[in-house]
């Protein structure tokens, strides 16, 4: 990449809503043959209005591709018990093919085994260790939405990862870890950092393949990548703009500071419009997927 020029955008929501459109055509196939519709059951938690606004989204998409959306709504102090047994009544219900447990959970929930009372087969955040197992074998399961978004994104671009240095800051079960195992699937050659990592921009720069799930604004600089490499940022922060003629309003960004990144990068994800549109398609993939081992008995 020739300094001054921009790099090429990865863009989720286009590939989002091809993937969209393939669901949307199986399911018509599914309700063509007299099938019931799929369906997802939706748990929040809380008054998190991220979560809210993310949840409604996720609820819309179901909608635009036939998928039915079951959402159960509690109050912050909701007690473990409840919440358990409503995802024990869910694991049972025959019309629930996916059960989905927004996160992050309130404080005083036990997140690790809410997530865990979610029955294998229906667990379409990919997040039970069953799976998280499955994937580490590389093993057919369901597979967690971001990470998976991340990889239908760059195949979708032709992106090679054949002996390529994937680098991943980041290395929680809901991103780093699983899109690490997927890019080494693809036969990448891959490496995780995270917080404690020492000189983190100088194995940043040694990256092919960058994602980065680090969870903090603007992180990684322009000088962390190497020219021509490939920049994913699953991060989306918003924040109040603290200077300049914009001074006050409100913007959201990612891990990566996106303008310094592309002027380096040669392909690179949008915060918005990058890996959150695929990750609610993701979801609605799962779900699909989770309902064709229903309806065949699986
Ligand atoms: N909160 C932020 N991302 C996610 C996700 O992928 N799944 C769930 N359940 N909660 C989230």
């Amino acid at each position: 990449m020739q300094a001054g020029t921009t790099a090429g955008m990865l863009d989720g929501k286009e590939v989002a809503a091809r993937v969209r459109d393939d669901l949307k055509r199986r399911v018509e196939g599914f309700s063509g043959k007299g099938c019931r519709a799929p369906g997802l059951a939706v748990i929040l938690i809380g008054d998190n209005p991220a979560s809210h606004l993310y949840v409604k989204n996720k609820v819309q998409a179901c909608k635009k591709v036939g998928i039915e959306s079951f959402l159960h709504q509690f109050p912050q102090a909701v007690a473990a018990e409840e919440v358990l047994a409503s995802i024990e009544r869910l694991n049972s219900d025959c019309s629930v093919d996916g059960i989905l447990v927004q996160l992050p959970l309130p404080a005083h929930l036990p997140t690790e085994r809410i997530l865990d009372a979610v029955l294998p087969g229906k667990d379409v955040d990919g997040l039970h260790p069953v799976n998280m197992g499955l994937l580490a074998c590389g093993k057919q399961g369901l597979r967690p939405c971001t990470p998976q978004g991340v990889i239908v994104l760059l195949e979708h671009y032709r992106v090679p990862f054949e002996g390529r240095h994937a680098v991943v800051i980041g290395r929680s079960n809901l991103v780093g870890k699983p899109v690490a195992f997927m890019l080494l699937e693809k036969n990448a050659t891959v490496t995780i950092c995270h917080s404690r990592s020492r000189e983190l921009d100088a194995i940043a720069r040694t990256a092919d393949i960058l994602v980065v799930a680090a969870g903090r604004p603007c992180m990684v600089r322009g000088s962390w990548i190497k020219p021509g490499a490939v920049v994913v940022d699953v991060g989306i922060h918003k924040r109040t703009i603290a200077e300049g003629p914009k001074a006050g309003e409100s913007e959201v960004v990612g891990d990566v500071d996106f303008q310094e990144a592309s002027r380096v990068a040669s392909l690179i994800t949008p915060v918005p419009g990058g890996v959150g549109p695929m990750t609610v398609a993701m979801l609605l993939s799962n779900t699909l997927t989770a309902y064709e081992r229903h309806i065949a008995g699986k």
